[in-house]
């Protein structure tokens, strides 16, 4: 899929050091649903095959910049085909190139992917309430909140609130 700014591309074994620099970074995963855990790049390998499958409910890729290299990663998950409906993940790992507009774009892009060949039909979301950067871009790209949970999840010594946000495509 391409775009101006991004392209999505599905996840090659290539991309293991990547995703394992990502994941072991505090700033990209602590507000993430799996939050802060960091693994030896031995066990993401383990984990590479179940990433990298596009057959079943989960759909990531990798998203890159124009030069085809990696920044983050945006995905799909827990797609329900019944009810036509699925949750999303979104980073920019690179911190060097967040605030360009890639997030905004690689979800449009995934949308557009979501409408026009998955046959989808709304997008669930679950975001910290205190990660701004995050709430500020979902509401641009059209994220109702919908609830709160209170004091849901356990970060860096502290419970915060999870807000639930959800968009009819
Ligand atoms: C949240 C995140 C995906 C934004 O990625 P990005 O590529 O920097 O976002 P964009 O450049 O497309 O910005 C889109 C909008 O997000 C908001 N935004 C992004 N970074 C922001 C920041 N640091 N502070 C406030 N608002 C911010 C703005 O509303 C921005 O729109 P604008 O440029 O028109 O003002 C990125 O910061 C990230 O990966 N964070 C860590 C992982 C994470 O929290 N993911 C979301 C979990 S639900």
């Amino acid at each position: 899929m391409r775009g101006e700014k991004v392209n999505l591309r599905p996840i090659e074994k290539r991309d293991l050091e990547k995703l394992n620099q990502w994941k072991n970074d505090k700033d990209v995963y602590q507000f993430l649903g799996g939050g802060y855990q960091p693994i030896s790049i031995d066990q993401q390998e383990q984990w590479m095959n179940n990433l990298i499958d596009l057959t079943g409910d989960n759909k990531r890729f990798i998203i890159t910049d124009k030069d085809q290299v990696a920044v983050g990663m945006v995905g799909l998950y827990g797609i329900n085909w019944i009810h036509r409906t699925c949750e999303i993940g979104l980073y920019i790992g690179d911190k060097n190139v967040q605030k360009r507009g890639y997030a905004s774009e690689a979800y449009r892009l995934l949308e557009k992917y979501a409408i026009e060949y998955l046959n989808l039909r709304k997008i669930n979301l679950k975001v910290v309430s205190a990660n701004t950067a995050a709430i500020f871009l979902w509401e641009k790209l059209g994220f109702e909140k919908i609830g709160e949970y209170h004091k849901e999840r356990f970060i860096k010594g502290k419970y915060y609130d999870v807000t639930v946000m959800e968009k009819f495509i």
